[in-house]
């Protein structure tokens, strides 16, 4: 057993998984990093989503998709109804990424970044019970499908920590690629009515 899957193992609540995960220091990239960046959001949401590290932004606040990115994913979620801040629950949204800590740049994260911090993600998704997850981007389909090309997982449910998931193509990338829009619109609806069925 690592390190990281017994101090994961432990937490039995939120407070003690991010308390767990702040202290760990196996991984480098807690020393380049400002904040520790756990979730945002509604831990009683039926909605999780994954995403793969903190930016700069994140990194200052101390909270995922703040930046230009996180700006996008409300307005996707938006339009479906779903928000971070919604305290009903049916319109709730938990928010988390594969990596707590900003790799330095924004470099992509590697796979042993991802595969040393997969306990914590593990007992994050056991302790928030969320219905189902999104795999926003390339780097939660690494840590929970063990696939990668996300141009082709998504839009495809499929199963993630013993949960239905779907894979999303990652809002910085609609940033760039803005007619890829059309897919991840279909992709929101697809989520919409997974949760009205
Ligand atoms: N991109 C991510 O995947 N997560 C964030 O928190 C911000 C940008």
């Amino acid at each position: 057993v690592s390190r990281a899957e017994a101090m994961a193992a432990a937490a039995t609540s939120l407070a003690e998984l991010a308390g767990a995960q702040e202290a760990f220091d196996g991984i480098e990239l807690k020393k380049g990093a400002r904040n520790f960046c756990f979730c945002d959001g509604n831990p009683a949401a039926r909605v999780m989503i994954i995403g793969e590290a903190p930016g700069e932004e994140e990194d200052r606040q101390g909270r995922p998709f703040v930046g230009r990115a996180g700006q996008l994913l409300d307005q996707m979620f938006g339009a479906i109804g779903l928000s971070r801040k919604a305290v009903d629950t049916e319109r709730a949204l938990y928010i988390t990424n594969v990596l707590t800590w900003r790799p330095p740049g924004n470099r992509r994260p590697e796979p042993a970044e991802i595969a040393m911090m997969l306990p914590f993600l593990t007992r994050h998704v056991e302790l928030v019970q969320p219905q189902l997850v999104v795999l926003m981007g390339n780097t939660p389909c690494i840590a929970a499908l063990n696939q990668q090309g996300i141009l082709k997982l998504r839009g495809k449910w499929t199963t993630a920590f013993g949960l239905p998931a779907l894979p999303m193509a990652h809002p910085a990338y609609l940033l760039r690629t803005p007619l890829a829009k059309r897919e991840a619109w279909s992709d929101l609806l697809s989520l919409s009515a997974r949760l009205d069925g």
